[in-house]
């Protein structure tokens, strides 16, 4: 079965007290201990809220990631760093990264491939534009997106890989996707992994709804069949909401 997920992606906000007085804040809102609840936030927060999230017994996860362990790479940041801060997932090609610092497919790959290789899970972002989904082309896009990201790995690493739908539209729009089309896009998803792997990594994979997730319309993508959770951008940033959301998926799921 596939344990239902839900990740908080802070992007570019919150400090050190903030964040941790979030997360102790949070944990007493809460009643889902069986959903897996992931804090993903900015690289200087990651060792206190790691530490904060390992209290309350959250997951960690990182915004971004570089493929090389080592090296003269001024500003990035190696799989062997975010092992060191425990760090469970990593958010791969989210489409502020593919869009506003240049990342592309290939590096979207290289990145998937490394945090594998180091037993990080990638939570692999796939959405298509406004202007591709005018012009029908949302599923080519995610086909192109998912097989490209995914080359050359292995049926074992692929089945832990988490992949999040985030239509580029929907995010931060306060226009979030129908339960239908995401759920449309997710089966889309299983099944170039069925052609690409096998249909028991295609079962295997959890796939996230992201953009413009609230607590009002949580419980209707978590009701789609091939939906296992949600990636939240701006509802994840207050305690309250979040925990809403959190616990409002747990009661969908476990119904
Ligand atoms: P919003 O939930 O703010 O639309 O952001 C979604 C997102 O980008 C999560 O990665």
């Amino acid at each position: 079965m596939r344990i239902p997920m839900i990740a908080a992606n802070w992007k570019m906000h919150k400090n050190i007290s903030e964040a941790v007085q979030f997360i102790d804040q949070y944990a007493e809102l809460l009643n889902a201990a069986q959903l897996e609840t992931v804090i993903c936030p900015a690289f200087p927060l990651l060792a206190a809220v790691g530490e904060a999230c390992r209290r309350h017994g959250l997951r960690l996860g990182a915004q971004n990631m570089y493929w090389e362990t080592a090296g003269a790479f001024t500003g990035e940041v190696s799989p062997l760093m975010l092992k060191d801060l425990q760090v469970d997932y990593v958010i791969i090609g989210h489409s502020e990264r593919r869009r506003l610092f240049g990342e592309t497919d290939q590096q979207v790959a290289r990145k998937i491939k490394a945090a594998c290789q180091h037993e990080i899970i990638p939570i692999l972002c796939v959405g298509e534009t406004l202007e591709q989904r005018q012009a029908q082309q949302t599923l080519g896009v995610i086909s192109e997106q998912v097989t490209t990201a995914l080359a050359g790995l292995d049926p074992s690493q692929v089945r832990k890989i988490v992949i999040a739908y985030e239509p580029v539209w929907a995010i931060g729009s306060g226009l979030a996707a129908t339960a239908a089309d995401a759920d449309a896009v997710a089966a889309q998803v299983r099944k170039i992994i069925g052609e690409q792997f096998n249909l028991k990594t295609a079962q295997d994979v959890r796939i996230l709804y992201g953009g413009s997730v609230n607590r009002d319309n949580i419980a209707e993508f978590m009701q789609a069949a091939e939906i296992d959770g949600a990636l939240v951008g701006g509802a994840s940033l207050d305690a309250s909401v979040f925990a809403a959301i959190v616990n409002t998926a747990a009661e969908v799921s476990f119904a």
